[in-house]
C-alpha cells in the first residue's frame, strides 16, 4: 500500500549528499536508447512530495567534456535530435532527482521512466512535459528538469494572494492560453497512445519563459510559463498492449511482480486525492476495477481548471473527507462551485470580453474556455468533449 502523501518541506533529509549514477534514458530496455552514466549530488533541499517519492534538488557532478567524451561529437546511435540535449551536462547545474519513497515506489519509478523514455522519442514532448534526463535502475531515482513551481504552487502563492479584482483580470488574460497549452498537451499524450491517470494542478510543473518577465509579480496580470505535464506514475497505455505489440508500459505489471507484486499507482487507492477522478473510476462496486481512459483524464483537466479559476478544490466546502468523497464520486463539480463567486466573475469576464470580440486579452478564444471546461467534466464520459476537438475549438 502507498505511504500517504506528506506536505512539501525544504528541511534537511537523511538522504542528504547521496550521489547517485543515472543512465540517461535508462539502460538498454528502456526503448533502445545508448546507456551513457551521469552523476548528480542530491541535496537537502526537498522540492515536493507525493504518494510515491520524495522530490530533491541535485547538482551535476560532471560533464561528459570533463570525463573524457567529446561533447561535440554526436552520439554513435542515430538519435533523434531531441536526445542531443542530453549531451551535456554542465557541473553544478540543478536538476530535480525523484527518490521512491519506498521499496514498492520504486517499481512504479521503473514504469514511469520507461513511459517518460517512450514518450520523449516522439516529437513535441518538450513543448508538454516535464524533461525527463534517465534513471538510476538500482536505486529508481528519476532525474529530471528542476522546474520552479508547480500549478498549485502558483495558485497558492501567486494568483490566491491576489486582490478580488486582480485576480479576477490575470484569470482572464492567462486562461485561454493556458487551458489551450494544456489541452493541445493533453491531445499530444493521448495520440502518443498514452493515458496519464493522474491530472491535478500539483502534477503540471511551470517552465519560467525565457526572457523572464521584468513585470513585478505583484502587478503582473501575464503568466510567464509554459505548463508542462509531469507524475507520469500513474500512467497506462491507452489500448493495453498484447503479447505481439510492445509499448511502454509492457512491463509495469512484470516489474511490479517482481519487486514486491501488488503495486498500485492508482491514485484512488494509493492514498491520494479524488478530487480530479472521473465518477466512473469511483464505483462503490468492490467487484469492479475500472480503467482510467482518455476521458477520465479530460474530467480531471477540467477540474483541474475549475480549481486554478476558484483557487481551491470544488469540493472544498465539504465538511469532512468521507462527504468530500461522495462529492467526487457524484461527478458533479460545476454544481458544487455554480454561485462562487470567484468562478462567476470570470466566467462573467470571459463571456464579455468574448462579445466584445476580445477573447478576455489572452488570446485563444477565451469565449469558449467556460464552455469547453463544462463539457470535460460532463458525468457521463460520452458527454464529454475529446482532447483533440476540445483544441481545435480553442484555436
Ligand atoms: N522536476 C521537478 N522540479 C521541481 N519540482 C518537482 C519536480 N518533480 C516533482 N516536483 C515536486 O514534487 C512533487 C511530487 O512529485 P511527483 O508528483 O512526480 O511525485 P509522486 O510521488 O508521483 O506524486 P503523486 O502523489 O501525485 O502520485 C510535485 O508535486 C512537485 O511539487
Ligand atoms: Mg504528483
Amino acid at each position: 500500500m502507498a505511504t500517504p502523501p506528506t506536505s512539501p518541506q525544504t528541511t534537511p533529509s537523511k538522504s542528504s549528499h547521496k550521489v547517485v549514477s543515472v543512465s540517461l534514458f535508462g539502460s538498454s530496455d528502456f526503448q533502445g536508447v545508448p546507456l551513457s552514466s551521469e552523476y548528480f549530488e542530491v541535496s537537502s533541499t526537498r522540492l515536493g512530495s507525493g504518494a510515491w517519492s520524495d522530490v530533491f534538488a541535485a547538482s551535476s557532478l560532471e560533464t561528459k567534456q570533463e570525463s573524457g567524451l567529446d561533447l561535440l561529437t554526436p552520439p554513435a546511435t542515430p538519435t533523434k535530435s531531441t536526445f542531443a540535449r542530453n549531451t551535456c551536462f554542465p557541473r553544478g547545474e540543478i536538476y530535480a532527482v525523484k527518490k521512491p519513497a519506498s521499496r514498492s515506489a520504486k517499481a512504479v519509478n521503473i514504469a514511469e521512466a520507461k513511459t517518460l523514455t517512450f514518450l520523449h522519442q516522439i516529437k513535441g514532448h518538450e513543448e508538454y512535459l516535464v524533461y525527463f534526463r534517465g534513471i538510476d535502475p538500482t536505486s529508481g531515482h528519476l532525474v529530471l528538469d528542476r522546474y520552479p513551481l508547480s500549478l498549485e504552487d502558483y495558485i497558492n502563492q501567486d494568483l490566491n494572494k491576489r486582490a478580488r479584482e486582480a485576480r479576477t483580470t490575470t484569470l482572464m488574460t492567462i486562461l485561454p492560453t493556458l487551458t489551450k497549452h494544456l489541452v493541445t498537451g493533453l491531445a499530444w499524450i493521448h495520440n502518443a497512445g498514452i493515458i496519464h491517470a493522474d491530472i491535478k494542478p500539483s502534477n503540471i510543473l511551470l517552465e519560467a519563459v525565457f526572457p523572464p518577465s521584468t513585470e513585478p509579480s505583484s502587478t503582473r496580470t501575464s503568466f510567464p510559463y509554459t505548463p508542462l505535464y509531469a507524475d507520469f506514475s500513474a500512467s497506462l497505455p491507452t489500448h493495453p498492449p498484447t503479447s505481439t505489440t510492445a509499448t511502454a508500459n509492457d512491463n509495469k505489471d512484470k516489474d511490479n511482480d517482481n519487486d514486491n507484486g501488488n503495486v498500485d499507482a492508482n491514485p484512488a487507492t494509493a492514498g491520494g486525492t479524488w478530487d480530479f477522478l472521473a465518477p466512473e473510476l469511483l464505483t462503490s462496486d468492490p467487484s469492479s476495477s475500472p480503467r482510467p481512459s482518455p476521458r477520465s483524464d479530460i474530467y480531471a483537466l477540467g477540474v483541474t481548471l475549475l480549481f486554478l479559476i476558484v483557487g481551491r478544490s470544488p469540493y472544498a466546502d465539504a465538511p469532512n473527507v468521507f462527504l468530500r468523497r461522495e462529492m467526487a464520486r457524484l461527478g458533479k463539480p460545476m454544481q458544487c462551485i455554480y454561485h462562487d463567486e470567484r468562478f462567476e466573475a470570470v466566467a462573467r469576464g470571459l463571456t464579455a470580453a468574448a462579445a466584445r470580440g476580445v477573447d478576455g486579452g489572452g488570446g485563444g478564444g477565451g469565449g469558449v474556455v467556460i464552455a469547453g471546461i463544462k463539457r470535460a467534466v460532463e458525468r457521463k464520459a460520452e458527454a464529454r468533449v475529446e482532447a483533440g476537438e476540445w483544441a481545435d475549438e480553442l484555436l
